[in-house]
């Protein structure tokens, strides 16, 4: 039987390609994010490449009310979703102090809030059909605090507790939770979070295309974390035993420094 998986975030991004890497395995998608257009493109082109169903839901999810929206529509319709796959997200780059208050709280609406309660929306039905799956889309920033975009740091470790929390209390079911865990990425992010010009921006990034790729293929194995790429893998495992966190947070602040 085909599953049908809902992804936030899929307007563009590593949500794009994650949508392209289920169509591409004939999962049914549900495609959400605030760019009609975008969705509708996309739902259009994997409709007719893959042979799936894909249907469109327009949600800001920095308003409160928008995934019980999302629940009570799909309810509606009479669909149930298989997979989760909570990608939206964006950061925001500056002191706490000086970035607007309500753009902060925004943050933590759609990587926090939104994901928390479309997984408890979601999750308890994956459990008693003892199938299907959460897939949180985190960062590496969640292994570390986050000067000069400190909000968004601290939602991305909020992602990591609470995924890997979820994976250890579903182990022994097949309902798989992975947190996908990626670095510097070729997206909108940088543009949005107005990131664009520190330091962090020097290092090479890698495809959307190739982070999902990865992600998808730990989630396929039920993986609990998927950093992708060397020196990911190496700053979450390496950097995070060997400096102490006053050296972490030094370096992070200097690397979120603009140039
Ligand atoms: N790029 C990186 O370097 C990087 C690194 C680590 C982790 N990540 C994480 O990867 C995820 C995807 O980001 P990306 O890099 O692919 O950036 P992106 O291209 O900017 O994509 C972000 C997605 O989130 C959606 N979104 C943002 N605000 C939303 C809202 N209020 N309501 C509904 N949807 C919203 C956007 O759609 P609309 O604008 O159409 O609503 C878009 O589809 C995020 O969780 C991000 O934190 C990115």
């Amino acid at each position: 039987m085909k599953e049908t998986v809902l992804i936030t975030g899929a307007s563009s991004g590593i949500g794009l390609e994650l949508a392209k890497c289920f169509a591409a395995d004939k999962s049914n998608l549900i495609l959400v994010a605030r760019t009609t257009s975008a969705l509708e493109k996309l739902a259009a082109e994997l409709c007719r490449e893959f042979q799936i169903e894909a249907h469109v839901i327009t949600a800001d999810l920095s308003r409160a009310g928008a995934a019980r929206e999302i629940g009570e529509e799909l309810k509606g319709r009479g669909m149930a979703v298989d997979v989760l796959v909570n990608n939206a997200g964006f950061g925001l780059h500056g002191s706490f102090a000086e970035l607007p208050l309500h753009r902060q709280m925004e943050i933590i609406h759609v990587n926090v809030a939104a994901l928390v309660e479309l997984t408890g929306l979601f999750l308890p039905s994956m459990v008693e059909r003892n199938r299907g799956g959460i897939f949180n889309v985190g960062s590496v920033a969640g292994f570390f605090p986050g000067p000069n975009m400190a909000v968004y740091y601290a939602s991305k470790s909020f992602v990591l507790s609470f995924s890997e929390a979820l994976h250890e209390e579903l182990r022994g079911t097949n309902v798989r939770v992975t947190n996908l865990c990626p670095g510097p990425t070729e997206t909108n992010f940088s543009q949005v979070a107005r990131s664009h010009r520190i330091r962090q921006t020097r290092v090479s990034k890698m495809s959307a295309a190739t982070v999902a790729r990865i992600g998808y293929e730990d989630y396929q194995q039920g993986k609990c974390l998927s950093v992708p790429g060397m020196s990911n893998k190496i700053l979450t495992t390496v950097a995070t035993k060997i400096f102490p966190r006053i050296t972490s947070r030094r370096l992070v602040g200097h690397y979120n420094k603009l140039m």
